[in-house]
């Protein structure tokens, strides 16, 4: 079998030449003696058009195929230089592989994301979520390619921990405890030894803890896999199981740190666009028009940086377009963000330096006390994208950090130790896979960057 795809770039070696494609239908027409089926084989989204007649043995039975039915089709590639497809396929064969019923819910018209949603093991078949996905793998492809050219060690961290990475209490837990009848302890308290592992566990929020113990082993490292948070946060940026990329570089500072997330966010857009030129052009015609130029200019300019503190003295100023008003102590809200993004510096910005008490407990506390090494990367038509710090490296900090925030300190009696046996300046990021695949694709909801989104009220398949 050939892939559609091959057909139309290198049409050249096809054309005149008898092949055979295997695909689904989108859409048959016929009159009394010939027919055109519109078929996609999922390898790109242009389909492709084949012709048959009478002449085939199963004409009458191939003028009933409906949408959605798998076929195999043999014949000889023809150019069609005045239509709007370059070339179409003179069938001398067509085989029904699986015939598709008549209720197929994909017809032949547009259908609302939202809807799609809704049939999330047939959209793959559409246009834009073949583009969607497609561009998806490549992302995670060029992260990879990205990270191991540096010589980074990809290392794969637990799901299950027992540790809540960034303190907010937004984890799933994980039992093996009958929920019907939680055994107890005298003194009321659940008892975990009838658990499992013996303890409280929890799916993991963030590999970063994992990571660095790898970082101050191997120097850099990245991981790449799911992560889970109970966030009550139903939005179009927020999934409950969402992939994230963290890398952590040892003897690097907040510095090294933007340096590596910008030259990362620069190469993944520039592999894409090298590499699925035509699903970013589809894009850029029907998801967001602003697509390339915008993604364009990324490439030849440097993101803007500013202080927290630079930041709230902005926003401030227009705090009267703003539901959620800013002040110095803060967090920032998706609508200042974006604000910062899309109306002050109109392209990536990096925000650094944020109050320690809006950030984990992990972060190396700055000279002035009140600050912490944060950095967060900002993109416009999402607000952050990245989340990332230099470490606290010092026990003694650390230490005080833990205790202060009420932190058992023997649940980090191993991180305590990254810090006693030959600490080193350390710092890393997350990047938020499905917040970077929207930011490339132009989709406005997470719930259409990911195959199968688990959100709040949500868990399909
Ligand atoms: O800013 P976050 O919480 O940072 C961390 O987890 C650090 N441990 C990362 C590190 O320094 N190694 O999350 C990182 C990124 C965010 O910037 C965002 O892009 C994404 O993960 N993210 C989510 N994406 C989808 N749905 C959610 N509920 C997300 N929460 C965070
Ligand atoms: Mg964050």
């Amino acid at each position: 079998l050939v892939d559609i795809r091959d057909l139309f770039h290198h049409q050249e070696d096809y054309v005149g030449k008898k092949i055979t494609v295997g695909g689904w239908v989108r859409s048959n027409r016929n009159s009394k003696n010939f027919g055109f089926i519109v078929v996609n084989d999922g390898t790109f989204f242009e389909p492709l058009q084949v012709v048959y007649a009478d002449g085939l043995e199963n004409f009458q039975e191939l003028t009933k195929i409906n949408v959605g039915a798998a076929i195999v089709v043999t014949g000889v590639l023809e150019a069609t230089p005045e239509a709007k497809q370059p070339f179409e396929i003179q069938a001398e064969e067509i085989i029904i592989e699986g015939a598709s019923a008549p209720d197929y819910p994909l017809q032949k018209k547009r259908h609302s994301f939202e809807y799609l949603r809704t049939i999330s093991h047939l959209r793959p078949r559409t246009n834009t979520f073949e583009a969607v996905f497609r561009v998806r793998s490549l992302i995670a492809y060029a992260i990879h390619k990205f990270f191991q050219e540096r010589d980074f060690v990809y290392v794969h961290t637990p799901l299950i921990t027992g540790s809540d990475c960034e303190g907010a209490g937004e984890m799933f837990q994980v039992t093996t405890m009958d929920l019907n009848n939680i055994p107890h302890k005298e003194d009321g308290s659940i008892d975990y030894t009838q658990d499992f592992f013996g303890k409280p566990t929890n799916l993991t929020v963030s590999g970063q803890l994992n990571g660095e113990t790898f970082a101050l082993a191997f120097k850099n490292i990245y991981t790449f896999g799911p992560t889970f948070r109970a966030e009550n946060s139903n939005t179009t940026r927020h999934a409950a199981e969402f992939w994230m990329i963290e890398p952590e570089i040892a003897f690097a500072d907040l510095e090294d740190d933007m340096v590596l997330a910008e030259s990362m966010l620069k190469y993944i857009i520039s592999y894409v666009m090298e590499h699925a030129p035509e699903e970013m052009q589809f894009f850029n015609s029907f998801v967001d028009k602003g697509l390339i130029e915008r993604l364009n200019n990324v490439l030849h300019s440097d993101f803007a940086r500013v202080t927290y503190t630079e930041a709230i003295e902005l926003l401030e100023k227009n705090n009267d377009k703003f539901d959620y008003k800013v002040s110095w102590g803060c967090d920032l809200q998706t609508e200042h963000e974006r604000f910062l993004t899309e109306q002050v510096f109109k392209r990536p910005v990096f925000v650094t330096d944020y109050p320690k008490e809006i950030k984990a407990f992990y972060m190396k506390l700055n000279e002035d006390g009140k600050t912490v090494a944060a950095v967060d990367c900002l993109v416009p038509g999402i607000g952050e994208i990245i989340g990332g710090s230099q470490r606290e490296d010092d026990y003694d900090k650390l230490l005080e950090r833990i205790h202060e925030l009420g932190l058992k300190e023997e649940d980090y009696s191993f991180y305590l130790d990254l810090r006693k046996y030959g600490s080193a300046r350390h710092a890393g990021f997350g990047l938020g896979f499905e917040r970077c695949v929207m930011y490339l694709t132009g989709m406005a909801n997470i719930r259409d960057v990911i195959p199968f989104p688990r959100t709040v009220n949500t868990c399909e398949l």
